[in-house]
């Protein structure tokens, strides 16, 4: 018996377009964002918003190949502690919220940011 598959986070997220539009809105709530947006001062912000879009493109399900570096490596060095990923964190749901992300969607999404912990605080 077949039945349909239900769609990917790829999809419910709008597919590449509305992931690269996620990623830009993330960026740039980063870079105004008190708690954190010091960390952004010396990055290439359309690299960043690049990279960050075809992360989440690749790890949901989309056809992007990311190019960037593995989390620790990208973070080690920033010295982060769990305000500064609540933060980032907040910034996401901010504008999942902001474009209407149904619940499930938004809550899988925060379930797979939480899971980075390890990986980009070294504290
Ligand atoms: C929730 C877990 C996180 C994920 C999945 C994540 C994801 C990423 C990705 C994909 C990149 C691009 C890396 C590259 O291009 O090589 C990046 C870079 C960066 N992230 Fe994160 N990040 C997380 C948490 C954080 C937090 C909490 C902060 C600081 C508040 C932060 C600050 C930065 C900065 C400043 C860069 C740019 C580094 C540069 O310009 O060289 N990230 N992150």
């Amino acid at each position: 018996m077949t039945s349909p598959e239900a769609p990917s986070l790829y999809d419910r997220l709008g597919g590449t377009d509305g992931i690269n539009e996620i990623a830009a809105a993330v960026v740039q709530a980063h870079s105004i964002n008190p708690a954190i947006k010091d960390f952004f001062a010396d990055s290439d912000m359309e690299k960043l918003t690049r990279d960050v879009a075809d992360f989440f493109n690749m790890g949901s399900g989309g056809p992007a190949e990311y190019q960037g570096r593995d989390m620790p490596s990208a973070h080690k060095d920033m010295n982060l502690n769990e305000a500064h990923l609540v933060a980032a964190i907040d910034d996401v749901l901010g504008v999942l919220d902001a474009r209407g992300v149904d619940p499930v969607t938004r809550n899988e999404v925060l379930g797979i940011l939480y899971s980075f912990k390890g990986e980009v605080l070294f504290q």
